[in-house]
């Protein structure tokens, strides 16, 4: 299965899973990345005035993929402004597709928000979907990588279930 990984990250934690998942998945990986500077205080701004992130063109066409899982962060419950972009963006060439994030933690609503804006943006609903909570304000390091290593395998497992480290 051919596998496109789009990825956007402010502070690096879903750039760090984007690239554990590629090479556990031989999976092509592209990142999404911003044309003006993007700081705690423009993600509020974004949101506030519900402005979409500005992003450089994304040299990838989502037509030569089966599937295409994008990674992003996300903010007051919802996908990052530059990923739902990104999303906008590939929509007309793309086929199946997933959404997961290394996040915060839960807050109610949260999974139904997400699944709204990765269906808005995309035009179809996530074949998965999946949140891996951090309760931590930290940059995740490969140790806590580790530590999550059964949320992982369940992404792994959308697309190799022989992959998977637990019987279902
Ligand atoms: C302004 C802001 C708002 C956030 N809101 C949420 C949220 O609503 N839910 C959540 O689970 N995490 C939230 N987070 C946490 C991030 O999703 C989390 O730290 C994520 O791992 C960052 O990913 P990145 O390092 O790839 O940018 C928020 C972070 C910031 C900076």
């Amino acid at each position: 299965m051919r596998i496109l990984i789009v990825v956007y990250s402010f502070t690096g934690n879903n750039l760090l899973l984007a690239r554990h998942l590629a090479q556990a998945l031989g999976a092509d990986l592209v990142e999404v990345r911003e044309t003006t500077p993007r700081t705690p205080v423009t993600i509020l701004l974004d949101l506030m005035f519900r402005r979409p992130g500005k992003i450089a063109p994304l040299h990838t066409d989502p037509q030569e993929y089966d599937h295409v899982l994008f990674l992003a962060p996300l903010w007051n419950r919802r996908i990052a402004t530059p990923m739902r972009t990104a999303m906008r963006r590939l929509a007309p060439r793309l086929g199946a597709c997933s959404f997961a994030t290394l996040c915060g933690g839960d807050r109610a609503g949260q999974s139904e928000t997400v699944r709204k804006d990765a269906t808005a943006a995309t035009g179809r609903p996530p074949t998965h979907q999946k949140e891996i909570w951090l309760e931590t304000q930290r940059p995740v390091t490969a140790e806590d990588l580790a530590r999550l290593t059964p949320q992982i395998d369940e992404i792994l497992g959308w697309f190799a279930p022989a992959a998977r480290t637990t019987s279902p």
